[in-house]
């Protein structure tokens, strides 16, 4: 290589440099000017500017002619101005890049091998922040599924992974909160306060949420064994008893009624422990719909039933563990024509019971054609999830992966209310606490501060003819 070529080998070098310093700067300088327009600096503002004037002032001592003064006193201030910016740029530019790390370790990356790259950070408040990202060719998905590696690289929780509206970024709500691992039951009494609600959980952003079951309509809870689907199952009849004055409760517990038998007691809740019993409520509520709608059409000029106005209770049915009541799998054959029927009538009520005045509320493991048909699945808007152990479990219960990337945390859920998925910690009662508030919701009975409109549906046992032949084949089927 001969002396010339190295030369300018090193003033290419030099210009290369000088223009990786002048981008690094102008960046900074963006970032700066970037911040001034936000008009958050207020008071920061205003004393650079008394800098700036105090500066010019004090070049006055100096002897000049008026064109000197004016020449030296522009590029003076435009230097001073830049300078400031890029040092007020230096502060987010360090941020940008310290939450860009983190992102890093989450390892996601698309077919290419680029990173998703963060594009701006906005504070929401004094504990949330929401990250502005573009990811071309990494999915939604990708980012839910790395929930867990997320939070801990950022060391603060996820409170939402979306779509911006203009698709083209990814948006993520950083919370330095975290969500408790137990609300007790006994603390939220005082927040559900409307009539015919219940407490849905605390949430990071939005304190404890309630739900009125009138605008739900109906209720789909979800999640693997242990979550605490039975728990919020039973909070949430606790909560819709103590603050809807008519109502009539039907549950169908075909686990012989064990997980409800507390609110067996009371004068407005049936219980229906076997498949007859089961299908005998839902044929009665529905015959009952059908009384309304003829009632609306007759009496009124209304298309729903107002409780209060028509003396009409709300009726709510409530099943836990729905696949013992619809599931599909048994080969008995008295026993599938049980189901079938089931299905047909909760598809029926899921359709059109809400202008009527009543309301599901079902729990099932799996949110699948198996255990319920997918046409009830369908009108069942209100969706409670906890934790589920399979993406396909989470994405037929809320088309996410949202309830697989839960924290293996009990009474942890999301909560699919409109388009909005929130995390919450749900509450919990213990079976004692329960039974107090039972004998609450009694005492209002007795003293008639609450009754009902009506009188309740009554079960009957299926006749001995029909009992014998259920039981028979029950059995061959069994054994
Ligand atoms: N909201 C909650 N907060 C704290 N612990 C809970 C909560 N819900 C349930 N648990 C715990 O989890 C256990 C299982 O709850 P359960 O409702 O029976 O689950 P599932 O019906 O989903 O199988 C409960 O016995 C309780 O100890
Ligand atoms: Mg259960």
């Amino acid at each position: 290589m001969n002396k010339k070529e190295n030369h300018s080998n090193n003033l290419g070098k030099f210009i290369l440099g000088l223009g990786i310093i002048f981008g690094l700067f102008g960046k900074m300088a963006f970032f700066g000017i970037k911040k001034v327009k936000s008009n958050k600096l207020n008071w920061r503002m205003g004393l650079l500017i008394a800098v700036l004037i105090a500066m010019n002032i004090s070049l006055l001592s100096f002897d000049w002619d008026s064109s000197g003064f004016l020449i030296c006193s522009v590029i003076y201030s435009l230097f001073f101005i830049a300078l400031q910016v890029t040092i007020l740029g230096i502060q987010d530019w360090i941020s940008l890049q310290k939450i860009q790390n983190n992102l890093n370790l989450a390892g996601l990356k698309n077919v290419l091998g680029l990173r998703p790259k963060v594009i701006r950070i906005i504070k929401l408040d004094e504990f949330r922040t929401k990250l502005i990202i573009t990811a071309k060719g990494v999915g939604i998905n990708q980012f839910s599924d790395k929930k867990g590696q997320l939070e801990s690289a950022f060391q603060e929780t996820i409170e939402l992974i979306k779509i911006s509206k203009c698709k083209k970024f990814v948006e993520i709500t950083l919370c330095k909160r975290e969500l408790p691992s137990m609300i007790p039951y006994s603390e939220i009494t005082q927040k559900v306060n409307k009539e015919s609600s219940f407490g849905l959980g605390e949430s990071l952003s939005g304190g404890f949420l309630t739900q009125d079951l009138t605008t739900l309509p109906h209720l789909l809870i979800g999640g693997t064994t242990g979550g605490g689907k039975s728990v919020f199952f039973k909070s949430t009849l606790l909560s819709l008893l103590k603050t809807t004055p008519h109502v009539q409760m039907y549950l169908i517990d075909l686990k012989k009624g064990l997980e409800v038998k507390e609110f067996g007691t009371l004068p407005n809740v049936k219980i229906a422990k076997n498949e007859h019993e089961a299908i005998q409520v839902l044929q009665s509520i529905k015959d009952e719909m059908d009384k309304r709608y003829i009632y609306l059409e007759e009496k009124t000029k209304r298309k729903t039933i107002i409780p209060k106005l028509d003396k009409k209770d709300l009726i709510v049915i409530g099943v836990d563990e729905a696949s013992v009541l619809y599931g599909k799998t048994t080969t008995n054959k008295t026993k599938k024509e049980l189901v079938e029927k089931a299905r047909e009538l909760t598809d029926e009520l899921s359709k059109l019971a809400r202008a009527a005045g009543i309301h599901l509320i079902i729990a099932t493991q799996k949110p699948i054609k198996d255990s319920i048909d997918t046409k009830t699945l369908e009108n069942l808007p209100g969706r409670m999830s906890f934790k589920m152990s399979t993406h396909a479990g989470s994405n037929s219960m809320l088309g996410n992966a949202k309830a697989y990337a839960l924290p293996d945390i009990k009474g942890r859920a999301i909560w699919k209310g409109g388009n909005k998925f929130i995390e919450v910690q749900t509450p919990y009662i213990s079976e004692k606490e329960l039974e107090e508030e039972i004998s609450g919701i009694q005492e209002l009975y007795d003293s008639k501060k609450f009754k009902n409109f009506e009188p309740l549906i009554e079960l009957k046992q299926p006749d001995n003819e029909n009992k014998k032949a259920f039981k028979a084949k029950t059995t061959k089927d069994n054994g």
